[in-house]
């Protein structure tokens, strides 16, 4: 943990905590599936990658069937997503054969994960250069630490599943002085606490943006509020690339339309803990504020467009997950479609109405209604589906 001899923000805790490049969270180890700390919708069920391959495919065509596109994720965990994408869309060989695909992964432990999920070899081209390709579907393959560092100039998709949930956080209270930042000091008995600011901090700038976005009455009955500045600055980025090269962007993540309250979490093995107890060890995360992230996306060029956010279990109804449901369970053993049930419902389920008596407290909760799904792209290319 950096030390500077006073209080550090809860963003610069959160990131320490996530991403030190020695002890942080996600970097030395594996940390999904059943055996990890928490389990995301790739790991549910291969349909969610599928369906967000066929979201994939449909920009492509509207995108006029490009023959080389730069296919991006960012924060790919253990690669289920993008192997599943790729088995899934292998059959369109012209979409197929146009990817050259870009992995932006923080994490040496889980670049490897992705790297086997992918079945990656190493291979010859044909100007005698190395480089790594996926044998399930021939797609060169790079890893990249931020969006920064992949190539400019070919048009671009960009897919972030649960990634805008790990960016840090900076967290507002409403006092008698007005906003004031928690930050996380040291006490006496050396225990994390939190402290209120007592003089205005860089990120109150980011702060009055967002309450010029929101409505007073929005404003009015809260008392904390969240920001995330790297949401602000990454979109950015996505925004500025989909308006040079062309393509669209596909975010999912659990947050809401608007201002978000107080929702920093941590959760280690399933279940919630507290946020400054042994850092490193627990997942941090945070809902994501898609309307800051439409707001900046649409300040930094008139060339694209912003849709959405609905509801996961919208999109990946209107993409098409019922028939797929359908026709992988006609073609199964019994236990298979247990499993293609539970994780069907798991993925467009109600959040709020658990249905599965899981064995910890977060598998029973539906993901349908939690996660919003929101696109941005390049005027060029229309409205994607399902936003029409
Ligand atoms: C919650 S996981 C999402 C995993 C995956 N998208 C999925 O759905 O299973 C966040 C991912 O983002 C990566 N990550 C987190 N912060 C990052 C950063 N600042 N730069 C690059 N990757 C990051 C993590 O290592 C991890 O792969």
């Amino acid at each position: 943990m950096m030390f500077r001899g006073g209080p550090i923000s809860v963003a610069e805790y959160m990131e320490e905590v996530l991403t030190n490049p020695q002890s942080g969270f996600y970097i030395n180890r594996d940390v999904f599936g059943a055996g990890g700390d928490f389990i995301t919708s790739p790991d549910v069920s291969q349909m969610f990658g599928e369906m967000v391959g066929v979201w994939t495919m449909c920009l492509w065509e509207q995108m006029g069937q490009p023959g080389n596109v730069n296919l991006v994720e960012l924060g790919p965990g253990r690669g289920t997503l993008m192997a599943d994408l790729l088995r899934g869309s292998s059959k369109f060989s012209n979409f197929s054969k146009s990817l050259n695909i870009h992995m932006v992964e923080c994490s040496p432990a889980l670049q490897k994960v992705q790297y086997s999920a992918l079945k990656c070899v190493e291979a010859t081209n044909d100007d005698s250069s190395t480089g790594t390709i996926s044998t399930l579907s021939g797609n060169p393959i790079s890893w990249h630490a931020s969006l920064e560092q992949v190539p400019n100039g070919l048009p671009t998709i960009i897919i972030a599943h649960e990634f805008y949930d790990a960016l840090p956080v900076h967290q507002f209270q409403k006092t008698s002085k007005g906003w004031c930042e928690k930050m996380i000091d040291v006490s006496e008995d050396s225990l994390f606490r939190f402290v209120l600011s007592p003089h205005p901090t860089p990120a109150r700038l980011y702060l009055t943006k967002c309450l010029q976005w929101a409505s007073p009455e929005e404003v009015e009955n809260l008392n904390h509020i969240e920001i995330c500045i790297k949401s602000m600055e990454l979109t950015h980025q996505v925004a500025k690339r989909i308006s040079t090269d062309g393509g669209g962007a596909l975010i999912v993540d659990y947050g809401k339309d608007g201002l978000i309250s107080d929702s920093l979490q941590a959760i280690r093995k399933h279940k919630f803990v507290d946020i400054l107890d042994n850092p490193g060890s627990a997942d941090l995360s945070a809902y994501v504020d898609f309307a800051s992230i439409r707001h900046s996306a649409e300040e930094i060029s008139d060339n694209i467009s912003v849709h959405g956010p609905m509801t996961q279990s919208q999109f990946l109804g209107s993409l098409g997950i019922n028939f797929r449901v359908e026709a992988l369970l006609q073609n199964c053993t019994e236990e298979q479609a247990e499993s293609l049930r539970t994780g069907y419902w798991r993925l467009v389920g109600d959040g709020e109405a658990p249905f599965w008596e899981g064995p910890d407290e977060l598998t029973p909760i539906g993901m349908g209604t939690r996660y919003l799904a929101m696109a941005i792209v390049n005027k060029n290319q229309g409205v994607p589906i399902p936003f029409e």
